[in-house]
Formats: structure tokens, C-alpha cells, sequence
């Protein structure tokens, strides 16, 4: 029997009008997500990760496509039943200094989702906003302290039990670890899987760290110039990348020590990713392959099966799996 997914994305583009020119950000985006499961997204600046992240959430619509939610099609709801579905999918970004209310201590920073959407009367709240900083590992004298007063690493577990506060089902998570020392990090790592285990949360990892992508991962996607190019279960992808591309990204933590190797993954291509406004003819990613033939200089690759699960749009990919 087959289990419907949590998540659903179809076909989903997302383009952007820059000074009278279409920027393509998002391009025939497809995949699910099952409920308890992390998805993580990886691939170079520019390639649509965030714009994913948000298109999937309805935050930035998007113009073609779909996106279902616990089997809604979230295209078809109303503005009103699209903000009550808002508390079963929430975001968290890299930069929580700027999300966070600075005027308002934590306690009140946690219980504000609460609190536009009705919940709970005052002392109800109370004690919902102290059992999710305990969640987080916060302590209750944390409630009473002012955004600025907490560390990076403290400020992003008030993110989370904000986000936390509505009990979603899925929580993107938008480079939330890079602002924090590797130190910070795993213990972010820790929190979230714990925090996955004990609400069966469902989480679109987005991070340049692909160490932490790996860990955290049971699926991966990879994009490029706004399209999936490859996606596979995570120790798949790591161990037998197809695309030329996830090959090039994941050689580099194979071989730097683990630390250093997020910060320098992502560079190892050669040339500079080309401009989303003009995305090259064939496959997109022909200008940097190393293993370029004709044929992807004029025709789009369709994505093909080459193993269990695992999806890659490459013309030499042998799709010959059954
Ligand atoms: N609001 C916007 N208006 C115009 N262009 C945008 C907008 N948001 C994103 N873009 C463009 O869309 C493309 C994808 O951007 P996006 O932020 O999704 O990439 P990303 O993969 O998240 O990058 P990074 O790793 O740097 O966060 C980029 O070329 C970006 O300049
Ligand atoms: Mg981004």
C-alpha cells in the first residue's frame, strides 16, 4: 500500500522580472517528501534553493505548477484557508537577529504565532512557550531575556520554538546553521533530528554545509540554474553520484577533512554558474561539464531513473534500470 506523501511538488517554476528581463529562478521543479523525512537541498549560490523554499510554501506562489500539502493543493485555497494551513509549514532562516521582534523578549518572540492565531488563553500560552524553550534547551530566565542579550546559537533555538510553537508537519530550514561555529552547528544538528523523531517532522534542508546536508538528509537534491539535476536516498547520491555536477560537489568532502570541506565544496567547479536570465540551450550546465558532448549543447536532458529512487537529468546517464 502506498503512503500519500506529506509533500507534493510538481512541475514547479518560480521566474522573476529583473529590469524588463525573465529571470528563471525555479525551473519544472518535482518531488515528495514523506511526513518524518528530510529532504536536503544543495547546489551553488543563485541556483533556487530559497526561492524553492518559499515557492513551496505558497510564501513566493509560483507561476506554474503545483504544490500539494497533506493532499491539498495549496493553488487552490483561499487566502484565508492558505494562512490557517501556514501552521503546519513553517521557515526558518539563516539570519534570526532580523526575524526576531528586537522590542520583544523571547518569551513574547515564542508565543506571537500563538497568539495571531488564537491559541490558548494567557496561562495556556504560559506554559507552552516554557515547555518549547525547554524542547529547544533553553531555560525559562532565557523567556525573559531580549533577542540581543542571547547568542547566535541561543537566538536560533528561539527560532525553532517559534516555528515549533504552531506543531508543524514541515519546517524548511534556510541556511539556519551557517551564522554558527561548527561547535553550534552540531548541536543544532542534534536538536533538529531530535525534534524530527519526537513530532515526526518533516524537514527541506537547504545548506552550503554538505556534511550537515548528508547527516541530516534521507533524500537530496541537487539543483542547478533552478532545476533538479540529480536526487537520490542520501547514502546513494554520496556514494554513487551520477551528474557530473553532484560528482564535482561531493568529491570535495570526500577528500578535505570534514570542517573545511563545506566551506570549500562549492567551489571547486570550474567558470562562474551563467546568468538565470540566460540559461544556456541544451543542458544547462554544458558550459562547465567536463564530459560535454553535442548533444547537450542543443537538447535538454530528461530526468531518468538509473537506480532505486535515484533521478538524474544527464544525457550519459545510462537510464537502463527496470
Ligand atoms: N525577489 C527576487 N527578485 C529578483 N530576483 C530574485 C529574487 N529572489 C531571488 N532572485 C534570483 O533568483 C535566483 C535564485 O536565487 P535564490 O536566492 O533562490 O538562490 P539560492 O540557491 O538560495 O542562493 P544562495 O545559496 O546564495 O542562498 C538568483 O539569480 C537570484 O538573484
Ligand atoms: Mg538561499
Amino acid at each position: 500500500m502506498s503512503v500519500e506523501p506529506l509533500l507534493e511538488v510538481t512541475h514547479l517554476s518560480k521566474s522573476f522580472r529583473v529590469h524588463g528581463q525573465t529571470l528563471q529562478a525555479v525551473r519544472d521543479v518535482s518531488f515528495t517528501l514523506a511526513a518524518g523525512e528530510t529532504l536536503g537541498l544543495v547546489g551553488e549560490s543563485g541556483s533556487g534553493k530559497s526561492t524553492l523554499g518559499r515557492s513551496l510554501l505558497w510564501l513566493l506562489p509560483p507561476e506554474t505548477g503545483d504544490v500539494r500539502f497533506a493532499g491539498e493543493r495549496l493553488r487552490t485555497l483561499s487566502k484565508q484557508a492558505l494562512r490557517s494551513r501556514r501552521k503546519d509549514m513553517q521557515i526558518v532562516f539563516q539570519d534570526p537577529v532580523s526575524a526576531l521582534n528586537p522590542r520583544a523578549n523571547v518569551f513574547r518572540n515564542i508565543e506571537e504565532p500563538l497568539l495571531v492565531h488564537r491559541m490558548g488563553t494567557a496561562r495556556e500560552r504560559r506554559q507552552e512557550v516554557a515547555r518549547l524553550l525547554s524542547q529547544v534547551g533553553l531555560q525559562e530566565a532565557h523567556g525573559l531575556a531580549y533577542p540581543f542579550e542571547l547568542s547566535g546559537g541561543q537566538q536560533q533555538r528561539v527560532m525553532i520554538a517559534r516555528a515549533l510553537a504552531l506543531q508543524p508537519k514541515l519546517v524548511v530550514c534556510d541556511e539556519m546553521l551557517s551564522a554558527l561555529d561548527m561547535s553550534v552547528q552540531t548541536q543544532m544538528m542534534a536538536l533538529l533530528q531530535q525534534l524530527q523523531q519526537e513530532h515526526h517532522l518533516a524537514y527541506v534542508f537547504i545548506s552550503h554545509n554538505l556534511s550537515a546536508v548528508g547527516y541530516l538528509s534521507s533524500h537530496i537534491a541537487v539543483m542547478y540554474l533552478g532545476k533538479i539535476v540529480e536526487y537520490a536516498p542520501t547514502e546513494q547520491l554520496v556514494a554513487s553520484p551520477v551528474h557530473p555536477y553532484t560528482a564535482t560537489l561531493f568529491q570535495s568532502i570526500l577528500h578535505i577533512p570534514e570542517s573545511k570541506a563545506a566551506r570549500s565544496a562549492l567551489t571547486t567547479l570550474p567558470g562562474e554558474i551563467p546568468s538565470p536570465v540566460k540559461v544556456p540551450m541544451g543542458c544547462a550546465f554544458h558550459t562547465r561539464c567536463p564530459h560535454v558532448q553535442d548533444v547537450c549543447r542543443t537538447q535538454e536532458p530528461p530526468s531518468i531513473q538509473v537506480a532505486q529512487g535515484h533521478f538524474v537529468a544527464c544525457h550519459l546517464a545510462k537510464g537502463d534500470f527496470a
